[in-house]
């Protein structure tokens, strides 16, 4: 039986591969280190989740809740992009509560797509921006994945050669995979061009609060005028280790922040209201919650960089996310990052995300997620470094694991 026209459009997931061998590995007993999934493991901050337990004993709190999102929560979060990046917001039109950013994204895609839509979208980047877009009937044209001066003239060559003209175009900074931040001149110069080109501007602030040197990101809502063509998407899922609680929003654009509101009036009724109210807490606290998460993220990096590196695999430091966007080490690029990264579970009893899970262009890297501890983190560099040392001369006898099985 052929399969249904929207699932052949997601090709099965690349990272699926990696996760059955992990599996695989740990039911033979061996002690995986997992740098794969980009799950945080820090517990959510006990405040944050004493509200949540005294919130659910209200019987009220048990119906449906708002999909838009109760006011006092759409009212800090307001409060937090005025705080935190100078931009004013109002809370009834400019702003809506999502189930997580990835189904905010995915249902704006929805609500803003027509069939053959073209949406230009970095490469490689986190597999929902795409996809989000894909689900909704659109295609996709790649653009370069780095914030610098070949940014905008491929922005020119993407308006130039597609047909119909884009509908919209996608940033992601701080970045995952690449972990690349951008400059708020960077955002005046994409803003000045979405705005003669008519062009929206969906941007993923995720890693808003997880960086480590320099001045924190700004949002592109920052430049004047961003307003009348950008919405952009932040999350509560790592600023304050509440991945599993899905809460994200979508602030920016009134029309568009309207499609999105309607579609989702549809499909949900928000989240839990005991959630929300807790998430509020979170957003009106004094910020030392986020501050300890970044530490921790902080500290694992450098011993991650500094490890590795003595382990033989120079890894750029990154200056924010959880992630590490680290170039194959050279007698391992031939394999590509898929094989690279089932090796490395076999050999060294490490897990990574393979870079072309995130796009094309990706092939040559593989992602370190910071979620194992820096005990754990010190492990894996011995690990790798005993791989590095046995396996790197004999890379022309390593059969691709497919082909062996
Ligand atoms: C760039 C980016 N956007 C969105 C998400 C999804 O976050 P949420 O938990 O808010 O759906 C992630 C999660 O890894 C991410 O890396």
């Amino acid at each position: 039986m052929e399969e249904f026209h929207k699932v052949r459009r997601l090709p099965p997931y690349v990272f699926e591969q990696v996760n059955r061998l992990k599996a695989s590995a740990r039911a033979r007993g061996a002690d995986i280190i997992d740098l794969g999934m980009g799950n945080p493991d820090l517990p959510t901050p006990t405040a944050i989740v004493d509200k949540l337990c005294e919130v659910v004993r209200d019987p009220r709190t048990h119906r449906y809740s708002s999909s838009r999102g109760i006011p006092g929560l759409r009212r800090a979060q307001a409060s937090y992009y005025a705080r935190r990046f100078g931009v004013k917001l109002d809370p009834d039109t400019q702003v809506v509560a999502t189930l997580g950013s990835k189904e905010g994204f995915a249902n704006m895609a929805q609500a803003i797509t027509a069939p053959g839509d073209v949406v230009l979208c970095p490469n490689p980047t986190y597999p929902i921006h795409a996809f989000g877009f894909i689900m909704s009937g659109g295609v996709i044209r790649s653009l370069p994945a780095e914030p610098d001066e070949n940014f905008i003239p491929a922005l020119e060559r993407g308006m130039r050669h597609s047909i119909p003209k884009p509908l919209a175009l996608i940033l992601n900074y701080p970045s995952n995979p690449t972990a690349l931040v951008a400059s708020l001149d960077f955002y005046k110069d994409v803003v000045a061009f979405a705005k003669k080109h008519e062009i929206i501007i969906l941007s993923d602030l995720a890693y808003a609060e997880i960086y480590f040197d320099g001045a924190p990101p700004p949002s592109v809502l920052e430049v004047p005028g961003a307003m009348d063509v950008t919405v952009e998407f932040t999350s509560m899922s790592k600023t304050f280790s509440m991945p599993g609680w899905r809460m994200g929003f979508a602030v920016g654009n009134e029309r568009l922040i309207a499609a999105l509101t309607r579609v989702k009036s549809y499909l949900d009724y928000g989240a839990f209201t005991p959630i929300q109210v807790a998430a509020t807490a979170a957003l009106n606290g004094d910020g030392s919650d986020i501050a300890e998460v970044r530490d921790v993220y902080h500290k694992r990096r450098d011993v991650m960089v500094d490890t590795f590196s003595r382990a033989g695999w120079n890894v750029p430091a990154p200056a924010a996310t959880m992630f590490a966007w680290a170039p194959i080490p050279e007698p391992f690029r031939k394999l590509g990052s898929l094989e690279f990264s089932k090796l490395l579970i076999e050999k060294a009893d490490v897990a990574v995300a393979p870079g072309i899970g995130f796009g094309e262009y990706g092939d040559d890297y593989v992602r370190i997620a910071l979620v194992e501890n820096e005990h754990r983190i010190r492990q894996a560099a011995r690990n790798i470094k005993r791989f590095l040392t046995t396996e790197a001369g004999a890379t022309d006898n390593v059969v691709p694991l497919t082909v062996r099985r």
